[in-house]
């Protein structure tokens, strides 16, 4: 375990913002968590994975808490399904990676996700027409209120678009993930509804999860910006949901891409409405609209304050909801 005061954090978020916390705990295991005296650390507390959906607005006054539980454990009995436990702590994609390789089903269209097991769960990652909640079967967590080990289903978790108990006010900073199960399956079962996935792979079969992998991997290379090179957080804003009027007043001859939704509504990409809007390479300061995936704002010159995101983020708002009357919401966590 590791209690440093006064943290740069630098490090710790994947947008590089330039902030420090009070106090920073990192922990190897669950047993290390639950020995913690939570009322001496500096308040509030807030748990982060790799902290790569999170906009830290400034200086974190309390302390932030890191799992490095890592471990992988196959329930490996011969079936068709083959049940994963995975630890907090874990490289998303290194899970990914591993169980692709395994020629396991289930995980491979979220290749390249950057995060953490623990935050992915929270967050309920999503591309290409895949879920994490598809695949998990249930989560185990420590209850900072109650302070003792409970266990979620994932119906308990209720999972939506981006967004899980964890993140709703009842759960939001009270539990914190430990391990996931997952749920993968031999039987080959590629999704392929994605347009990009689709024609890169369509004729191709028998396919393997780690051709899929493959192929995801050169479409996100394609669209968004290297985390090791250029700083962000992912989408910035989630894709809004609006009624079929309010879809006829934004696009009058249907020709915009949208997604109709099982119960009438319709699902825009924010990306559509933040290009057609003229945003792409929009800049305040060090931050900049990427220009070739609308939808993420980039720390553009390694030195982007937060003012200058939230200046660009209210901009890009507000120049939507002029145009289309629309208004986005960020998928990125502000703190
Ligand atoms: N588009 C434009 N101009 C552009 C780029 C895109 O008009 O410059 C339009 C295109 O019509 C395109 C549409 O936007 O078809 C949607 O773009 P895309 O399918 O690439 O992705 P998205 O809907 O913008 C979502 C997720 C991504 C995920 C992709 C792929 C959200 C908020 N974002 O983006 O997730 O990788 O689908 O499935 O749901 C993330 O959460 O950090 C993330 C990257």
């Amino acid at each position: 375990m590791r209690i440093q005061l006064n943290y740069d954090l630098s490090a710790q978020n994947t947008f590089r913002m330039k902030v420090s916390c009070a106090c920073w705990v990192e922990y190897e295991t669950v047993k290390e968590l639950e020995g913690l005296n939570f009322d001496r650390l500096p308040q509030p507390l807030l748990h982060v994975g790799e902290g790569s959906n999170l906009l830290f607005t400034k200086d974190f006054p309390g302390t932030v808490l890191h799992s490095n539980i890592e471990y992988i454990k196959y329930v490996d009995m011969g079936f068709e399904e083959v049940p994963v436990m995975v630890g907090a702590g874990v490289v998303w994609d290194h899970f990914v990676a591993e169980t692709c390789r395994h020629g396991l089903w289930g995980a491979e269209n979220l290749s390249l996700i950057p995060g953490e097991v623990g935050a992915a769960a929270v967050q309920n990652i999503g591309a290409y027409g895949a879920e994490v909640a598809d695949i998990i079967s249930g989560v185990v967590c420590f209850d900072l209120q109650e302070r003792k080990r409970v266990k979620f289903s994932r119906a308990e978790c209720r999972y939506g678009y981006r967004d899980s108990l964890f993140k709703q006010p009842e759960g939001k900073g009270r539990y914190v993930v430990t391990s996931v199960l997952f749920r993968l399956t031999r039987k080959p079962s590629p999704r392929l509804e994605y347009k990009g996935i689709r024609e890169a792979l369509e004729g191709r079969e028998p396919l393997t999860p780690q051709e899929v992998r493959e192929a995801v991997i050169r479409i996100r290379r394609q669209k968004l910006p290297d985390p090791e090179e250029i700083g962000s957080a992912g989408s910035f804003f989630k894709n809004p949901v609006v009624s079929r009027d309010d879809f006829a007043r934004i696009s009058p001859d249907g020709s915009a891409p949208h997604f109709d939704q099982p119960d009438g509504t319709v699902k825009v990409p924010a990306a559509w409405l933040i290009d057609q809007c003229g945003f792409k390479g929009a800049r305040e300061g060090g931050a900049a609209v990427y220009e070739r995936q609308p939808l993420v704002i980039v720390n553009a010159s390694g030195e982007a304050t937060p003012a200058e995101v939230l200046a660009l983020e209210q901009r890009i708002i507000n120049g939507v909801r002029e145009r289309f009357g629309v208004t986005l919401h960020p998928e990125v966590d502000h703190i």
